[in-house]
């Protein structure tokens, strides 16, 4: 399973991407507005044993894809797309190493994902979440043509000891409709 961009390539995980993943997953300033992370090590590698294990699944309803650059194979980031058990509908994911941010690649990356799930999913509706002060993330949902459909007030528990309150989220969402337009 593999999807193409100008610049990326999303591919599936990999035991061996350990380190790359743990090299952002394992920071906070890169996990500071997520409910996901900081991960140790074992929490790295239960993330890669999850997306292994979801690869030969039948029906398969997650697919997580490593973000890697066409020019190098480097692996920066990660973003997915989650079915709910019907498969009409997904949520969205992503997070990039801080030092790839701000140069476009997630936008181009979520416009894969949108496309994967309209066209070979067959989904009637995708729809992504984030805490409302993360701008970057809420910024691709809007390049990608998601709608805000709502605005939770403080109902995402954040972590103990990092972000230990209740925190806001936004939800956006697509229609296959309104995608194909
Ligand atoms: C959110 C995230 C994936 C965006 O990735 P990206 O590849 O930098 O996004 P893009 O380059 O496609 O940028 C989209 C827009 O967001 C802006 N942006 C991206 N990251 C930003 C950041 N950290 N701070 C402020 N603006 C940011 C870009 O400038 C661009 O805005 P513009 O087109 O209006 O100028 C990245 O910031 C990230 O990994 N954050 C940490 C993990 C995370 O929070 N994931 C989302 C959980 S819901």
């Amino acid at each position: 399973m593999e999807l193409r961009t100008n610049r990326l390539i999303l591919r599936e995980f990999e035991e061996k991407d350990f380190s790359s993943v743990h090299a952002y997953a394992s920071n906070l300033d890169n996990v500071k507005y997520m409910i996901w992370g900081p991960n140790d090590e074992k929490a790295t590698e239960e993330f890669l044993r999850d997306c292994i294990a979801w690869q030969s699944k039948s029906p398969r309803l997650h697919y997580d894809f490593a973000v890697t650059l066409k020019s190098t194979g480097q692996l920066i980031g990660a973003c997915g797309i989650y079915m709910d058990n019907a498969g009409e509908q997904a949520n969205l994911g992503w997070i990039l190493h801080k030092n790839y941010w701000k140069q476009g690649y997630t936008t181009e990356a979520a416009k894969a994902l949108i496309a994967f799930g309209f066209n070979e999913l067959k989904l009637h509706r995708i729809s992504a979440s984030c805490h409302t002060l993360n701008y970057g993330s809420y910024r691709v949902m809007e390049k990608c043509g998601m709608r805000r459909e709502a605005h939770f007030i403080k109902n995402r528990r954040g972590r103990e000891g990092i972000d230990d309150e209740w925190l806001d989220e936004y939800i956006y969402a697509i229609l296959d409709n309104e995608w194909f337009a």
